[in-house]
């Protein structure tokens, strides 16, 4: 679709950047902070990279006026950020911890000072150690009412300032990891519990959103979701089965939930018959259908490309978390799909694909089957940067990256997507959960490393000043 000029951004369009708990607080145990799974499952041998954690993170909790300096200084009108479960609630419910609560307190009051939105994001992935221990955290359907009590915990202490909400970020990529590949806590393979821990955690979305009416009638709330949407590998029927296949399986199965309350029919008739369905129980269906969001969350890095995979072919593999370009093996479910590698695509070292169009296809998309508005959540380049003598980042291929994604959701907007915002991943650098501290995404560079916490000093990337120069003209001059 071509359109002889492009429309601009509108005027109250979000120039966001965002973090998630977990990976820039650090403060692990700090102030009676109770642990997470993160917390736990970074101290068994070889879960992430080098054996890296959170326990320092970037300091985030330590430097926080310092931080939102730096967003002030860039211009961000937006800054998506989580809040960690565990340290507001040690245990996962009961007595809260008013240290935690007053920390957030603290960086809402100092982001709507500068002119910042804030955005929080209930859950990104630290679920408390407590309730994991003691029901199995998302296995148990005790945890929608303990999520619900955490949530409206949060909506009475701070719906008075924060009107955009994220709900859980990422479930299908969290619980992918989680239940069918063992890369994230608890570590498990096996679909009947995977699709088990998702049913549950959809009723705990629609339970947070119903809630998030009550307590916060002029706000919005939706889902994160890592999209990556299909392409088929070639126009052969079988790939393009296999390609309907992914974008049912991999994508509807969770916004068709989120959007519509509903599961996709064809997935969930091959789940029957194989016994992996998750046991619905009457009234599931009513109480995911009575919470439609007001905007889906996008976090978009790349698409994948789907082959025909037959009965005894190849199964889930783990993703490349070293950064050694083209050690990603071939992925899929035995009947259904396979990745298959895109020749018209460049990749990233974790072997990305770089695809602006793709986010471009993803924006439409979601606007057509759902018809609600998007705001983009997470969108960046993870990359090995150079920290130059006399603190220098050149992150000319992070600049490139972001400039074609926001000129695709120019593209989108002029197609008629209803675009609400852009946070971009991520305002600093990050432990990129299993890649480490190697795998960087931010505007500002933190000198560490996976071992060695060394000053934490905050640098500013090229990309921050081109950020700055972008935001300033809202979006004109990418
Ligand atoms: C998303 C997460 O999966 O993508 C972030 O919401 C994460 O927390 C980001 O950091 C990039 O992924 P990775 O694995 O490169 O850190």
């Amino acid at each position: 679709m071509h359109h002889p000029s492009l429309k601009p951004f509108p005027d109250d369009f979000l120039w966001g950047a965002a973090s998630a708990a977990y990976q820039v607080e650090g403060a692990f145990d700090a102030d009676g902070k109770g642990p997470s799974v993160w917390d736990v499952f970074v101290r068994e041998p070889g879960r992430t990279f080098q054996g890296s954690n959170g326990d320092v993170a970037v300091d985030h909790y330590h430097r926080m006026e310092e931080d939102v300096a730096l967003m002030a200084e860039m211009g961000l009108t937006a800054y998506r950020f989580s809040v960690s479960w565990p340290r507001v609630l040690p245990r996962g419910r009961g007595e809260p911890n008013e240290a935690g609560l007053a920390f957030y307190d603290r960086l809402i009051d100092a982001l709507l000072a500068r002119g910042i939105e804030p955005v929080l994001t209930l859950y990104h992935w630290d679920m408390p150690q407590a309730l994991q221990d003691e029901y199995g955290g998302w296995e148990d359907r005790r945890i929608v009412d303990d999520f619900g009590d955490y949530c409206a915990l949060l909506f009475r202490r701070y719906g008075d300032r924060v009107k955009t909400w994220v709900s859980l970020n990422e479930q299908n990529y969290n619980l992918s990891n989680a239940y069918l590949l063992a890369t994230h806590p608890p570590a498990a393979a096996d679909r009947k519990r995977f699709y088990a821990a998702n049913h549950i955690a959809f009723l705990a979305n629609a339970r947070a959103i119903r809630l998030f009416r009550q307590w916060v009638p002029d706000g919005r709330i939706g889902p994160s979701f890592a999209y990556s949407p299909a392409y088929p590998a070639s126009c052969a029927p079988a790939d393009m089965l296999a390609f309907d296949n992914a974008e049912e399986f991999t994508n509807h199965w969770w916004l068709d939930v989120y959007c519509r309350g509903r599961y996709p029919q064809i997935a969930l008739a091959w789940l029957r018959e194989r016994g992996e369905a998750p046991d619905i129980r009457p009234g599931d269906i009513e109480a995911l259908a009575a919470a439609r969001p007001d905007f889906i969350g996008l976090n978009y890095y790349y698409t994948l490309s789907y082959a025909h995979n037959p009965p005894d072919g190849v199964g889930m593999q783990r993703i490349n978390t070293t950064g050694q370009k083209g050690s990603t093996p071939a992925s899929g479910v035995p009947g259904l799909y396979r990745t298959a590698p895109n020749p018209a695509l460049e990749t990233s070292n974790w072997d990305w694909a770089i695809d602006p169009a793709g986010l471009r296809i993803a924006l439409r998309r979601l606007t057509s089957r759902y018809g609600l508005p998007v705001l983009i959540t997470e969108n960046g380049l993870g990359e090995f940067d150079r920290l130059e003598d006399g603190d220098r980042v050149r992150d000319d291929y992070r600049i490139a990256y972001l400039r074609s994604h926001l000129h695709a959701c120019r593209e989108a907007i002029s197609d008629g997507v209803a675009l609400l915002g852009f946070c971009a991943w991520s305002f600093t650098d990050i432990l990129s959960w299993l890649n480490g501290y190697q795998k960087r995404y931010g505007f500002v560079y933190v000198n560490r490393d996976e071992t060695d916490a060394r000053d934490l000093r905050r640098v500013r990337k090229d990309s921050f000043f081109w950020y700055q120069r972008a935001i300033a003209s809202g979006g004109r001059e990418l």
